[in-house]
């Protein structure tokens, strides 16, 4: 599958917000400069963001437009985003699977931001399976950077 990962321009950025209510993903706070995208010639194809909030920085409102999932985009768009910070990265999800193999880990204890965003998800994104939050940590000679 050939695709290439970049910063959307405005239209792009049109279309993940559409997808983002379609796939009814986080859309708050929603800025283009947060973004990465897959694009191939010029469909969007996937897309994700890193959020910095004043606590920590979060990896969200992550999405394969349906026709192409399976085929690695967002495994691609996981690892541009993680490899775009230096700072540890929280998320929260229902696909605890998928995140695994980047090394994100489920944890109990969290920033509030995080405790605001599974708060969020319970009440707004109202799905059948639990909510986790997880976090990749970013060591830099044994000091845990957030
Ligand atoms: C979750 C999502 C982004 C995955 O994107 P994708 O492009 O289909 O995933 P990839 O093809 O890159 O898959 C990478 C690996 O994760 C696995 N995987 C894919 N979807 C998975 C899922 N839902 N649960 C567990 N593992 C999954 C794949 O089998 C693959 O494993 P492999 O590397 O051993 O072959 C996509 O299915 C999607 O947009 N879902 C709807 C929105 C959503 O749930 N977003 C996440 C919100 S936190």
């Amino acid at each position: 599958m050939k695709f290439s990962l970049q910063k959307p321009t405005d239209k792009q950025f049109i279309e993940i917000c559409k997808f983002i209510k379609e796939f009814e993903l986080d859309n708050r706070d929603l800025r283009k400069e947060q973004f990465i995208v897959a694009v191939d010639n010029t469909n969007v194809l996937g897309f994700g963001r890193l959020r910095q909030h004043a606590d920590c920085m979060e990896l969200c409102s992550l999405g394969v437009v349906t026709p192409h999932r399976r085929k690695g985009i967002g495994k691609a768009i996981v690892n541009q985003l993680i490899k775009s910070t230096a700072n540890s990265v929280f998320l929260v999800c229902i696909i605890p699977d998928f995140f695994r193999p980047f090394g994100f880990r489920i944890v109990e204890e969290y920033p509030a931001s995080v405790k605001d965003k599974l708060n969020y998800c319970t009440q707004e994104l109202v799905v059948p399976e639990t909510y986790v939050a997880m976090l990749l940590l970013f060591k830099v000679k044994g000091c845990v950077l957030y």
